[in-house]
């Protein structure tokens, strides 16, 4: 056990860790002391001089956030002298500060605000002209206004440490000293949001919540990040059935504060002009609309009528639907339509991983296991382009943990940067990049393995193979591309006992309906059965929903409840935030369906509900009796589908290769994305993966 000492702040006995901050051993012990440039996390920067405490018999005030605690200290941190240091610290900061509240953006949630009003500096006995800069647009989505800017350099060093992006620094010294970013007037970044998330003041503001609203006027939905598969918790603040903004300020689950571009910003798609918002029905080469009833009553009596006949079904569904829908489609489409054609676009090979450590505990990573593991390797994968939390993670891990980090890849990534080793190989030469580090990662006391798209089938066997040989422990992260890719193999959209891969439905000209959920398959192929009836559940009328015989307009996981599986096999719940009108959650539609077709196939498929579901999931899918209180209370609760083992299936696991400011559909849809000069220019062309 570490030493202790034993010391009092503000009268209180208190016992810590020899040499810990006094900041933090008194938050731990519930004192609050006040600081500006100190931030958990991040390095020590002692600029603003706000945590000054007096600490007795020494002969002036203390910087309480880079003393270390010592035997027999004595602290006082609300005293006279101390408030009226801080009042003066205040002061100083106020006198070039604009003091424009009414109208900044970060008026009611500023921490500078905070101050003020508790030590009192209102008034000021500066007269002098203030310091005056126009406010500056680096990016879409970021805002600079230098006189508010009181020089903590929490932005630069998140950028830096955090992001590992560097993207902003300071300019000048002294009164105009100023924050400056990378490319002399604009930001070419991560466009993540994180500085302007982690800025104590109204100083960096974003690009898309200025000037919209107060933050007290905002209902603050958690739930959990749509567009890739790390599963970042985020607080959608809500105003009038209009997202406004997203962040994970309270630092709930899995991310702590983090969020890419895709999470902080990427919400827009739910309210683009292009929304389907009523059921549509072919008609010649167009479509009109229907009612839902017209809508399902074609459906419906189709369905019936092909299963009558003996007919031959497909059915497509999605890595972006909430387990409760996946498992509802499968059991729909396996004991009420009699068919075995189910599949998703799989993205990594969790088929060949699920049987290689089947029977074996403790191998499974999670999220959090990434930020304290002593060594990740990484191959396969441009973890900070694909994965941006696990990246994150890692480079957390390194800062905080000194963990060694080692990378196999095709290109450079930025995990170079952290890695003690980097090996470059040609695609497919992977494995022998991973065979010349044996000796150093055998070395190690433990392990993390994350690999792509490109390791699957015999490789993913020998990766495993490998870890085995090493004699560590080692866990490991299969890495798939969507929200719930996880959740749709894991709930069973496969094509389990000689049923029919995607590509195989596609190229079928024997097929007499297909049906596809929140994915876009024709975007790349066609379909061979050119008199099948398809039909198509979606938020915008993408190339597969072009070639449908009847559309309904889905809901958006911002628009539902449920719960969807991220890339380390951890549950969390999705909270409707907003809704839009003439949409409906895709479980709902299938129920509608259900309902249409009769009370047989209703008592087949049962009831509808997510909670319903969600318990019957619990019961029948291996590994996923997880704990409901977890959950509810906005947890992340691991599965262990290990011993559920699973056949070779036929078909292509193909990741779609998204990047930091890409996710399929969703994306493309998303003007905010779209708008950073970091986008890729391809985009705007409509370009984007099948999902
Ligand atoms: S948006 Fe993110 S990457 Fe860009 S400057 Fe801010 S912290 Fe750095
Ligand atoms: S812009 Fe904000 S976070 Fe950056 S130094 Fe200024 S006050 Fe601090
Ligand atoms: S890392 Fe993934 S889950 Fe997290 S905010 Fe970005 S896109 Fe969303
Ligand atoms: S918080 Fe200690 S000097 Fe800024």
């Amino acid at each position: 056990m570490a030493e202790t000492v034993k010391l009092t702040i503000n009268g209180s006995p208190i016992e810590a860790e020899k040499g810990a901050l006094l900041i933090e051993v008194a938050r731990a012990n519930g004192i609050e002391i006040p600081a500006f440039c100190y931030y958990e996390g991040l390095s020590l920067q002692a600029a603003c001089r706000m945590c000054l405490v007096e600490v007795e018999k020494t002969p002036k005030l203390q910087v309480g956030c880079t003393l270390p605690v010592a035997e027999g200290m004595v602290v006082h941190t609300e005293s006279d002298v101390v408030k009226s240091a801080r009042k003066g610290t205040l002061e100083f900061l106020l006198t070039n500060h604009p003091l424009d509240c009414p109208v900044c953006d970060k008026g009611g949630e500023c921490e500078l605000q905070d101050m003020v009003f508790r030590y009192g500096a209102g008034e000021s006995r500066f007269v002098e002209r203030k310091q005056h800069v126009d406010e500056q647009q680096w990016s879409p989505v970021v805002f600079f206004d230098a006189p508010r800017c009181i020089l903590c350099y929490r932005c630069v060093r998140v950028c830096n440490e955090g992001l590992g992006v560097n993207a902003l620094g300071i300019a000048n010294r002294g009164v105009i000293a100023e924050i400056v970013p990378n490319h002399h007037d604009h930001l070419e970044c991560d466009e993540c949001g994180a500085c302007i998330d982690i800025c104590p003041v109204g100083a960096l503001t974003s690009g898309i919540y200025r000037y919209q609203t107060r933050p007290w006027e905002m209902n603050h939905v958690g739930t959990i990040c749509t567009h890739c598969a790390d599963g970042c918790r985020t607080t959608l603040g809500v105003r009038n059935e209009k997202i406004i903004r997203g962040n994970n300020r309270d630092s709930s689950g899995i991310n702590g504060e983090f969020l890419c571009i895709k999470g902080r910003y990427g919400f827009d798609f739910t309210e683009h002009p292009e929304r389907l918002q009523s059921p549509l029905l072919k008609v010649g080469d167009g479509f009109e609309p229907v009612s839902w009833s017209k809508a399902l009553e074609v459906v419906a009596k189709k369905f019936a009528a092909v299963k009558a006949a003996g007919g031959s079904f497909g059915v497509i569904g999605s890595s972006h639907t909430t387990n409760e829908e996946s498992f509802f489609l499968q059991k729909f489409a396996r004991q009420a339509l009699g068919t075995k054609n189910i599949d998703h676009h799989r993205s990594g090979d969790l088929t060949t991983f699920v049987d290689a450590l089947t029977d074996r505990a403790n191998v499974l990573a999670t999220v959090t296991d990434l930020y304290t593991a002593k060594a990740v390797l990484v191959v396969a994968s441009d973890l900070s382009q694909q994965h941006p939390l696990l990246a994150n993670q890692v480079r957390a891990n390194v800062r905080h943990h000194g963990a060694h980090v080692y990378a196999v890849t095709s290109g450079p990534v930025r995990e170079d940067k952290q890695s003690i080793a980097s090996v470059r190989v040609e695609k497919g030469g992977e494995l022998a990049g991973v065979e010349g580090l044996r000796e150093k990662l055998a070395a190690e006391g433990e392990l993390v393995i994350l690999f792509g798209d490109a390791i699957q089938g015999e490789s993913l066997r020998k990766l495993v193979a490998f870890g085995d040989s090493l004699g560590i422990p080692v866990k490991y992260v299969c890495l798939v591309d969507y929200s719930n890719s996880r959740g749709a193999f894991d709930m069973g959209l496969i094509p389990r006992e000689g049923g029919m891969s995607r590509e195989q439905m596609l190229a079928s000209s024997d097929l007499d309906v297909l049906w596809v959920v929140g994915a876009n398959p024709l975007k790349s192929t066609s379909l061979a059965a050119k008199n099948a009836f398809v039909v198509v559940q979606d938020l915008f009328m993408t190339e597969t929903a072009k070639r449908a015989d009847v559309i309904f307009p889905a809901a958006s996981a911002y628009e539902k409840s449920g719960t969807v599986t991220n890339v380390c096999g951890e549950v969390q719940k999705l909270k409707a935030a907003i809704k839009v009108m003439g949409a409906k959650a895709d479980l709902e539609i299938f129920g509608l369906i259900a309902k249409e077709m009769g009370p047989d196939v209703v008592k087949t498929v049962g009831i509808w509900s997510p909670e319903k579901v969600f318990e019957e999931i619990r019961k029948t899918v291996h590994g996923y009796d997880v704990s409901v209180p977890v959950i509810a209370t906005g947890g992340a609760a691991p599965t262990m589908p290990l011993n559920g083992r699973v056949a070779a299936l036929p078909g292509t696991v193909a990741s779609a290769g998204d990047t930091l400011f890409t996710s399929g559909t969703l994306s493309r849809y998303s003007k905010i994305l779209n708008s950073v000069m970091e986008a890729p220019g391809e985009l705007y062309g409509g370009k984007g993966s099948a999902s």
